[in-house]
Order: structure tokens, then sequence, then C-alpha cells
């Protein structure tokens, strides 16, 4: 045992040495062969015990590390085709070893590293299991490698360039009429578009909202500092006697008749810096009582205006953003399960087609391919919501069906012959796992863009327009610049005959995204004869971070289902702190059409990717309009930069005018503006 045990220490350290010492001779392709070769050769025949493999595997990582020969990149990737190797035959040993390597390393915190590598569990999103998945999947001589350690090691390799792909096999040739949008009739429905509840399930009225890290209003938010001897938060706050004797610190309640109950008052916890209102905080994400006021101020809409939404849109994520280690599986479902259901309650007979966010699965942001042989592990989610969907009656059986043997994607028809697509971003989201595997080779493992080109094609032929809704834009910096670039590909290819309109979520802020050709460096072929598309970003209910809740709908032609206007509700979530208990007033924000002053966008003419192109082009040259698009997007919450008289919001006019993140990127640095932290 000792002396087999010796021998793969050898090997290993053998292979990492050599590795360093070919470096500058070998070509990399080959030298990375040689080097998988030679780890998979030190699979010793025969069986080690458990305790000595996890030495020597250790024992290798810490020499890794310790090679000075090798660049952080290197390091990197060769501790993956070490992984590799073992995980082939033992997979279950990795969570233990990465995770003492972690610890041991002490690069980044012993709680990163556990949630990272410790084994998955219920109780935790662990993604340790998903790991040593992920490792046995990958092609380490590929980009999967690099892409890895760029996305998921703090950028250990540069960002690769991205291969060029061609999809167009994928689809028949344009035809001529798909060149031109259809007219719209002059004739309008109502939909509800909303976003990103984030419900916290642990929101205590009195807790800490000034917390230091993670998420505030829980009772486990902790402020670093104690607050000093004989401190009250009236007075470290300044609260004027108005304010403090409207403190709300009272148990609301809004059943679904509406009524709106103040309930027993719970009051604050002395020893925080600033307690958690009962309506909600600025630093935390939504109580329950938030969520029901929201969507009764939809229902009272309707009633007031004798106005009802045809179907409504969701755009993800139901799920709070608390530490991992506090981000269980219970509580992922039941998030799952409380939102939808008050949605259902308040909406009642309208449909909702939702899709899931990056925080509406376990462990976070994780999902497998069907053919990765780990889609088991997610089954639970689609068999949830095929049967929540049916149930709730948004979705007939055989759609439900779709959902739970293609949880990638599902498409319905609406009654009045729109087709909505939607797709589950996780299959494009950098922090999930199993997409590290044969990125170059199989770019599509999920089989997503192959269905939704299939339905493309399908609606294109029936002269049939669809929507498509996903959670997380492509241009954000979490979206995989291969599955980037096919989009831009695809999107180009079914516009504007086909795909009518887009929708996202996840930013929280009400933005948009305009596509044009090119890949951005050039600002000055931002012209609205290289406009392509743009896809709609919705603000979110929580409020965190320093948002106010917002939802919104639109009207949309009857016939071509082009949205004609925008019209957006938010409250005032500061006005809730001191109002006695009472209900929050929600007030109309702004109609899309009416609030930028774009001249002469005649009345018949659909909000489309031109009408938003002229709206960023008055974000580029006039501060007032960068102004009302910034203050719309945190719906005037107090955090709201002042655009007018700093360079805070410049950054903007790239982001709207920016479909991937290469484009927003070549953009930054064409304008040469600083990029926001988010
Ligand atoms: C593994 O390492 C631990 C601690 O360094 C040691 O106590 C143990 O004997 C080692 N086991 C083997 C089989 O080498
Ligand atoms: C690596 O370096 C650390 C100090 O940074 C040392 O404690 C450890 O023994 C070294 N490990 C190996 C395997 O060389
Ligand atoms: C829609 O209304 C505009 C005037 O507002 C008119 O010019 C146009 O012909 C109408 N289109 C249809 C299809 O009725
Ligand atoms: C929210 O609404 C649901 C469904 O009507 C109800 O069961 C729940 O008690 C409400 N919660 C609060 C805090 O109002
Ligand atoms: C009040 O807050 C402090 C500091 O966050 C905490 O230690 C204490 O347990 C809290 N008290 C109650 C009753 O929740
Ligand atoms: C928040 O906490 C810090 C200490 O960590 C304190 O200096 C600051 O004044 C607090 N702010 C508020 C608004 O309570
Ligand atoms: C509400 O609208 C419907 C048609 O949408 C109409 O039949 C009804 O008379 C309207 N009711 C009121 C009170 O305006
Ligand atoms: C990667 O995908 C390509 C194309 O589907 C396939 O031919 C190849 O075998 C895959 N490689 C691995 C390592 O799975
Ligand atoms: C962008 O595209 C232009 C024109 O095709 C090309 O000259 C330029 O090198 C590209 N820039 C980057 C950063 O990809
Ligand atoms: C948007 O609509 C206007 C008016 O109908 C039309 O001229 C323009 O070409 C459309 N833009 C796009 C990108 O389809
Ligand atoms: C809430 O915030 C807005 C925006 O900063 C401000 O105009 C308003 O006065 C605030 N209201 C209260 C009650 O503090
Ligand atoms: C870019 O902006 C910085 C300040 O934000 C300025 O110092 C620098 O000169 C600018 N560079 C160019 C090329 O305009």
């Amino acid at each position: 045992m000792v002396s087999s045990s010796l021998k793969l220490v050898t090997l290993l350290l053998l292979a990492i040495t050599s590795q360093a010492a070919v470096t500058r001779t070998i070509p990399e392709e080959q030298q990375k062969n040689e080097l998988e070769q030679s780890l998979n050769n030190a699979i010793p025949p025969a069986p080690l015990s458990d305790d000595a493999i996890v030495n020597s595997t250790l024992h290798s990582l810490y020499a890794i590390g310790n090679n000075t020969e090798l660049t952080k990149c290197e390091k990197c990737t060769t501790r993956l085709t070490l992984g590799k190797s073992l995980a082939l035959t033992r997979p279950d040993l990795i969570p233990e070893i990465w995770s003492e390597w972690c610890i041991g390393e002490g690069k980044t915190s012993a709680s990163t590293c556990k949630s990272t590598y410790n084994r998955n569990t219920v109780v935790s999103s662990n993604t340790g299991t998903n790991f040593a998945n992920m490792l046995t999947l990958m092609d380490v001589t590929s980009l999967d490698a690099e892409y890895y350690c760029y996305y998921k090691e703090s950028k250990a390799c540069a960002l690769p360039k991205t291969p060029n792909f061609d999809i167009s096999h994928m689809w028949p040739e344009k035809p001529e009429k798909a060149y031109v949008a259809p007219e719209p009739s002059n004739d309008t429905f109502n939909v509800l578009h909303i976003s990103d509840f984030h419900i916290e399930l642990d929101y205590t009225v009195g807790a800490e909202a000034n917390c230091s890290s993670s998420m505030c209003c829980t009772p486990h938010s902790k402020n670093k500092l104690e607050v000093p001897e004989g401190y009250n938060f009236e007075e470290g706050l300044g609260l004027n006697d108005d304010e403090v004797s409207g403190l709300n610190f009272y148990d609301l309640q809004q059943g679904d008749d509406g009524q709106w109950a103040k309930g027993e008052w719970i009051g604050a916890n002395k020893s925080v810096w600033e307690p958690a209102y009962a309506f909600g905080h600025y630093e935390c994400d939504a109580p329950e009582i938030l969520i029901n006021s929201s969507l009764h101020s939809i229902a009272d809409f309707q009633a007031a205006n004798n106005l009802s939404f045809d179907f409504s849109i969701f755009t993800g994520d139901l799920v709070d953003h608390d530490e991992l280690k506090y981000t269980g599986y219970q509580m992922t479902v039941d998030s799952e399960e409380i939102v939808f259901r008050d949605i259902k309650q308040k909406l009642q007979d309208i449909p909702v087609y939702a899709v899931m966010g990056n925080h509406d699965t376990f462990p976070y942001g994780e999902i497998a391919s069907e053919k990765s042989g780990f889609s088991n592990l997610f089954d639970w989610n689609a068999e949830l919501m095929a049967e929540m969907w049916y149930d709730l009656e948004w979705l007939d059986a055989e759609e439900a069906q779709m959902v739970r043997t293609h949880y990638t994607g599902f498409s319905v028809t609406t009654k009045r012959g729109l087709k909505v697509i939607s797709l589950n971003s996780n299959c494009w989201y950098m922090k999930n796992h199993y997409l590290y595997a044969n990125i170059t080779g199989d770019p599509d493992q999920f089989g997503q863009f192959e269905f939704l080109i299939d339905e493309l094609v399908e609606s294109e032929a029936n002269d049939q327009r669809v929507w498509i809704i996903w959670h997380i834009p492509v241009s954000t910096s979490e979206t995989l610049p291969i599955p980037a670039k096919i989009w831009t590909d695809i999107i180009e290819r079914f516009s504007p005959y086909t795909i009518a309109a887009m929708f996202n979520g996840h930013t929280h802020r009400d933005e948009f995204s305009l596509l044009y050709k090119g890949n951005g460096t050039d600002s000055s072929a931002k012209t609205e004869d290289n406009l392509i598309n743009f896809s709609w970003i919705e603000q979110a209910v929580t409020p965190w971070v320093e948002n106010n809740p917002g939802w919104r709908y639109y009207t949309v032609d009857t016939e071509t289902f082009s949205v004609m206007d925008s019209f957006n509700y938010y409250t005032k979530l500061n006005e809730t702190f001191y109002n006695s208990g009472d209900a929050p007033v929600w007030e109309f924000e702004y109609s899309a059409r009416d609030a930028y002053g774009v001249q002469d966008w005649p009345a018949n003419a659909p909000l489309n990717a031109t009408f938003w192109h002229k709206v960023a082009e008055l974000m580029h040259t006039d501060k007032q309009s960068l102004q009302t698009y910034e203050s719309f997007a945190k719906r005037f919450s107090p955090f709201t930069s002042n655009c007018v008289d700093s360079s805070d919001c410049d950054y903007d006019w790239c982001y709207v005018t920016s479909f991937t993140n290469e484009q927003l990127q070549n953009c930054y640095k064409a304008e040469n503006v600083t990029a926001p932290s988010y």
C-alpha cells in the first residue's frame, strides 16, 4: 500500500514537474495530452486506501501551488487535470480533498471553500458534488479548463478569444418575407410583466438592516461592529419626533381579500444599527408582505381601470440572495411554492408563463443537461414546476409535460395565437459547473438552442410571432461568450419577422439592451441600419439592492404582438418606514412612449428597437435624458445617481447599446468609461 501510494505521488509530481519543464519546447496541445496521459497512468492498478489517495492528492495540489515555474493559469488547469484523473475513478473523494486543499491554501475564506467544494447536502448550497461531476465531463485539453479558470477561479486564466461558430446549418435560408416586421393593427390587449421577487423567508422585523456581509434583515445578519454603549437607532439615524412616532415595526398582513392588517407591534432590536422595517428595506430581500402588496396593487389596478391582463410573464428569481450556507433545498422549494401560490391567489385567472432564474434551483445556479448523465439531480425541480404550473392552470397537460421532459425550455401558444418560448438561462450562466464540459465541441449540450431554433423555424413557416423570455440578459459578464455569440446569430436570423419581443429580468433594474451588427468597438456603427432587435429588462419587486419595488404592463398589438407601450408602477419604500404601519401607496411611474420625448414616433408604430435606439441616442447626447433613464432604472429610489452633475451614469449608453458582454466591454473601451461594479 505504502509503495503504491508513493508511486502515485511520484507520478503525479513527475507529471507536474515535466509539464513545467516542457512548457517552452512542446506545443501546448501535445503537452496537455501527455500530461493527461501520464496522470491517467498514475491511477494505480492496486487499490489504495482512501487515506492514502487523499494524502497524496493533497500533497500534489500543494506542490502545484508551490511550483514557481507554473503561471496562475497553468496551476489552475493542472489542478483540473489532476482532478479529472481522480474523478474518473473516485469522484466521491473530490469534495473532501478540494475543500481541505482550499482551506489549507488560505486564498479564500474557509466558508467559501466549504460552499464551493464540500459535498452537496440538503442543508446548504454546497457544490462539491457538482464540481466532481463536472471534472468527469470536462475536456481538460480544450478551452473548458481555461473558461473554468477564468470564470470560477478568479480569472486565473485570461478569457479565451471566442472561437468562430457558424450555426447557419441549423436553419433554412432566411426567406424574403422575414426581412420586415408585420404592420400593427391598431387594436391592443394588455400583458403583465413581473420579475425578481426574491422572497426572504427569514425576514425579521427589527433585525439588523445595516449588516457587514451577506443579506441583512434576518436573525443571522450581523454588523461587524457592535453598537456603542448607549446607542439608540432613533438618534443614530437622526429621526425626528414624527418619524419616531410612526416607526413601522408591525406584524403586517394582507390576505386573499386584500384587507390590510397592522397586527401586533413587534418593535426593533435595540442593539442594531438600523432595524428592518416591517414592509422591507433597501438592503434586504422582500418580506412576504411586500410581495402580497405588489400583487395586490396589480389586482387593484385592474379593478380600478376595468382592465384585465390576458396573461403575465414572470422572468425569474423567487428565492433570496442569502449566503449559500443558509440556502437549503427545503428553503428553495418553500420559496418557489409560496411565491407562485401568492401570485395565483392575487392574480386569479391570469395565466403566468414563467422562467426559472439562477436562484430557482438547488444547489444555487446549477443545472445539468440530460446528456451529461446528471440531470436526475435536478428532476425534482422540473417535476415541481410542471406539477405546480399545471395545478395553477397556467399550463395544460401537454405543456406541463414539456416542462418535465425538457426543462431548459418550453413553449406555449396563447389563446390569441402568440407563441411564448421560455428558456432557462442557467444553461449559459457561468456559475453553473455543468457548462464546463466540451464548451467548444458541443456548445449546445442542453439542446436548448436547437429547441429554440426548431420552434422559431416552425413559427416562421406559419407566420406566427414569438416572444422569448429568459432570466439573465446576454450582456452580463455572467453569460459565457460562446452561447452569447450563438444568441446574436439566432436573433439576427429570426428578426424582425418572427421574434416580436424578448424579455429578461435578473439585474433588478429597469433597462433595455439593443442588438446591433458588429462587435461594439465602433460606436458610430450603432445606427438604425445596423439594428437587429432588443430585449426588455424588467425591474424587480425585491428592493435589494437600493431600488424601489415595481412592475409593469404592456399594451400589445392583437395581430402582430408588437409592444405598443409600457406602463410602469412602483411604491416608494422609504415612505413605509415611518408610516405607522399603513398600507403602502402604489403609483404610476411612466409610459415609455411618453416619457423620453422621442420626437415624431408615429402613434401606430410599436416600441421596437428603432424606438429604443432613439432613446439611447438621447441618453448619449442629453444629460437630462440620461437622468430620466437612470431614475427609472432605480424607480426614483433615494440611491439614484445624479447623472447631470457627475459622470456616474456615463456607462449607461454602452449598457443599453450592447447585447453581449464582448460588445459591452468593447464599448466601454471605445467610450473610455469605467464599468459599473454590478
Ligand atoms: C495521511 O496524512 C495524515 C496527516 O498528515 C496522517 O496522519 C496519516 O497517517 C496519513 N495516511 C496515510 C495512509 O498516509
Ligand atoms: C508548499 O509550501 C508550503 C509553504 O507555502 C509548505 O508548508 C508545504 O510543505 C509545501 N508543500 C509541498 C508539497 O511542497
Ligand atoms: C392605424 O391607424 C393609423 C392612424 O393612426 C392609420 O394610418 C393606419 O392605416 C391604421 N392601420 C390599420 C391597419 O388600421
Ligand atoms: C400573503 O398572501 C397569502 C395568500 O393570500 C397569505 O396566505 C399570506 O398569509 C399572506 N402573507 C402576508 C404576510 O400577508
Ligand atoms: C438583537 O441583535 C443582536 C445583534 O445583532 C443579537 O445578538 C440579539 O440576539 C438580537 N436579539 C433578539 C431578541 O433578537
Ligand atoms: C452602519 O454600520 C457602521 C458600522 O459598521 C456604522 O459606522 C454606520 O454608521 C452605520 N450606518 C447606519 C445608517 O446605521
Ligand atoms: C368594463 O369593460 C368591459 C369590456 O372590456 C365592458 O363591457 C364593461 O361595460 C366595462 N365596465 C365598466 C364599469 O366600465
Ligand atoms: C465534444 O462534442 C463533439 C461534438 O458533439 C463530440 O464529437 C466530441 O466527442 C465531444 N467530446 C467529448 C470529450 O465529449
Ligand atoms: C471588431 O470588429 C472590427 C471589424 O470587423 C475589427 O476590425 C476589430 O478588430 C474587432 N475588434 C475586436 C476587439 O474584436
Ligand atoms: C420599427 O418600426 C418602425 C415603424 O414601423 C419601422 O420603420 C422600423 O423599421 C422598425 N424597426 C425595426 C428594427 O424593425
Ligand atoms: C423617499 O425618497 C425620495 C427619493 O430620495 C425622496 O424624494 C422622499 O422625500 C423620501 N421620502 C421620505 C418620507 O423620506
Ligand atoms: C479616459 O478617461 C480618463 C478619466 O476618466 C482620462 O484620464 C483619460 O485621459 C481618458 N482617455 C482618453 C483616451 O480619452
